[in-house]
């Protein structure tokens, strides 16, 4: 396996990741704008297969009818010619002034109606480029003051315009799924739907459930604090891991959007491992595209941004040949069985066992010996960290 890319690995790239031009709130660009043709250019000659955007990525916010589209023209025409294709589309709610208070949930009711305009539209073009996916990050759905927004009514208004959205794509015949991107804070004080647990809850709350999945990102889990692994883990088996996010943070600040792999190695070894071989059969556990949504840092100039691109996609095949090999060393599979991590799939019940059964089984409680869980049957899951550690530093 060498590392690297090709189309197969299903590499995408946002639009407003690698045309990041620097700024952030102590000071202006570092880089000049990136032309949308030169980026899809260099993404198609580093391996990526995919490019994604919001709409004001595309063409800015207030674009007349003529200008949009001669930026979705000169899309058109530099995909035919790569053969890049955009397998994810998302809509900007979050920085022109009319969004200060957020799109779906603002309190002003107009601003409500043309967010959903402006998603609709947004969709229509999604479809037309064949994107399968519809991202949701509700960056400004949210509060910094408890009065200031009543959170059952902004959950209810959210609801109410995913499924109109649902019934939009339903009656148009479009194949988009939509997919929620939680995230703790940042620029709101506090985000609505803050944490994947979150967003499952009120997908669930929805008409069209199965029309609505997770967007997961690494470094907004972790922004919470939470193991982001984990979260994927739990977003796989409740069927709702439609798209993802990758890139890298360094514990709990301000979102660092950098490079995958160089923030919390271990857990990018881990979750690389969960979709490349958390499968039933030991496969791919998901086949969507692999998306960075990472920022090149505003220190590096334009070669740094594509070095940093570059970066992204072979610590993902690095991590995926360390993952690989990690599950085919026999020392591994011997480290697993004795920390029993593989007996879990094992139902606790036996077929057919009732709690009557259990109650009748007294080597399950009577007979059971507690007590040889102090000074014995350690559960050896260091030695099995330690393995992951030699793998992923080159000692095994
Ligand atoms: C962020 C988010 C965004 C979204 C994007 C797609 O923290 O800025 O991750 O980059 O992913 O808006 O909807
Ligand atoms: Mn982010
Ligand atoms: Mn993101």
């Amino acid at each position: 396996m060498a590392a690297t890319p090709t189309r197969d690995d299903k590499f995408s790239f946002g639009l407003w990741t690698v045309g990041y031009n620097g700024a952030d709130p102590f000071g202006g660009p570092t880089r000049e704008h990136l032309d949308t043709v030169h980026v899809v250019e260099k993404l198609a000659e580093l391996g990526a297969y995919g490019l994604t955007f919001h709409d004001d990525d595309l063409f800015p916010f207030g674009s007349s009818d003529e200008a949009r589209q001669t930026e979705i023209d000169r899309l058109r025409q530099v995909l035919a010619d790569t053969g890049l294709i955009v397998p994810m589309v998302t809509t900007n709610l979050f920085s022109a002034p009319v969004f200060k208070d957020g799109g779906f949930t603002s309190n002003d009711r107009a601003v409500r109606r043309f967010a959903l305009r402006k998603v609709l539209r947004n969709i229509d073009l999604a479809a037309e480029l064949g994107a399968a996916t519809f991202v949701m990050w509700g960056g400004r759905e949210g509060a910094e003051y408890s009065h200031s927004k009543d959170i059952r009514n902004a959950l209810e208004r959210y609801r109410e315009a995913v499924n109109l959205l649902g019934d939009y794509v339903t009656d148009k015949g479009y194949d988009i799924r939509f997919a929620i991107e939680p995230k703790p804070n940042e620029p709101r004080g506090d985000i609505l739907l803050p944490t994947l647990g979150h967003a499952l809850a009120f997908i669930d709350s929805l008409e069209r459930p199965e029309l609505v999945g997770l967007n997961p990102e690494v470094g907004h889990e972790q922004m919470a604090g939470l193991s982001f692994t984990a979260g994927v883990a739990q977003a796989l088996y409740h069927g709702k891991l439609f798209h993802i996010d990758l890139n890298g943070q360094r514990g709990i600040k301000y979102d660092q959007d950098l490079v995958f792999g160089h923030g919390d190695l271990y857990d990018a070894f881990a979750l690389v491992d969960l979709l490349e071989n958390g499968g039933p059969q030991g496969g791919p556990a998901y086949d969507g595209p692999r998306h960075f949504d990472y920022k090149p840092s505003r220190t590096e100039d334009e070669d740094g941004v594509w070095v940093s691109a570059a970066a992204n996609m072979r610590n993902y095949l690095l991590l995926k040949e360390r993952a690989a090999a990690f599950r085919a060393d026999p020392d591994v599979q011997e480290a697993l069985a004795a920390a029993n991590a593989t007996a879990l799939a094992q139902p606790t019940l036996n077929a057919g066992e009732s709690y009557d059964d259990l109650l009748g089984d007294r080597s399950a409680f009577e007979d059971f010996d507690a007590s040889a869980y102090l000074n014995g049957k350690g559960f050896g899951f260091v030695r099995l960290q330690q393995l992951a550690t030699e793998h992923l530093l080159g000692g095994h």
